[in-house]
């Protein structure tokens, strides 16, 4: 089977992928802890954190140790990348080399555990290029921010989505789909699953 390109991200139920005022002293913006709380309560993720505690064996921590299993690299948009670099643990939760979007040119940042930032100046295309040929075969997660993710949309490079809607309002900040054309989006729906905080929807991109 052949390496896929996905996105996989929080939102709100009115539709935001971060809260007002977000960057590296406010992760995520106002109000996400609560969109996220659902991820932060499984096992996995708190491990992938340096985070003792969480739930093992649920529905979500299976599907969040799923996630960070498929992925053999990775794409970030630079102001993800800002907020992560402040907060994230020296070893950084993923594992696996990281291609950074970004017009500001620096040397690849090396941590703990397999991940190397790497810091691509030269689009989104060569980035993808750089993260397929990086992953082993693995697929290539589209981690965000939403600037980011929209570019890959509107380009057609995705083969799969999966969004986590939590039943919280944030009344501002970004929408991961705003700004796009209506027939730049095909999807099918392959499921929906849920549990008491979060709803998860799996989508293959039509192309
Ligand atoms: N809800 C979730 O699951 C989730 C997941 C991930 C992130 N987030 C949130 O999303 C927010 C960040 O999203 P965002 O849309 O503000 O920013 P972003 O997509 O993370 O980063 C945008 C920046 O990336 C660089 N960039 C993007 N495309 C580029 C290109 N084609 N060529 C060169 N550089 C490029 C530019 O940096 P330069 O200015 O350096 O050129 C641009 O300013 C954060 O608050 C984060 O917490 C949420």
């Amino acid at each position: 089977m052949s390496s896929k390109v996905f996105f996989d991200v929080g939102i709100s139920l009115d539709g935001y992928m971060a809260g007002p005022n977000a960057g590296p002293d406010n992760p995520m913006g106002d109000g996400a802890s609560a969109m996220h709380g659902w991820v932060f309560q499984t096992a996995t993720f708190r491990e992938i954190l340096g985070i003792p505690g969480g739930e093992q064996d649920t529905s979500d921590d299976a599907l969040v140790k799923r996630v960070f299993a498929r992925a053999g690299a990775y794409v970030l948009g630079r102001r993800m990348f800002d907020e992560g670099e402040v907060s994230w643990p020296e070893n950084a939760p993923f594992r696996a080399p990281v291609y950074v979007l970004t017009h500001s040119p620096r040397e690849p940042w090396v941590r703990q555990g397999g991940t190397t930032f790497h810091f691509v100046t030269d689009g989104i295309e060569s980035a993808l290029a750089q993260a397929k040929a990086a992953a082993g075969g693995k697929d290539v997660r589209i981690s965000g921010g939403v600037h980011t993710i929209r570019q890959y949309i509107k380009a057609g490079l995705l083969d799969e989505c999966t969004i986590h809607v939590a039943p919280v309002l944030l009344g501002a900040g970004l929408r991961l789909l705003d700004q796009l054309a209506p027939n730049v989006l095909k999807l099918e729906t392959v499921s929906a699953t849920s549990s008491k905080l979060v709803t998860h929807l799996d989508y293959r991109f039509v192309r």
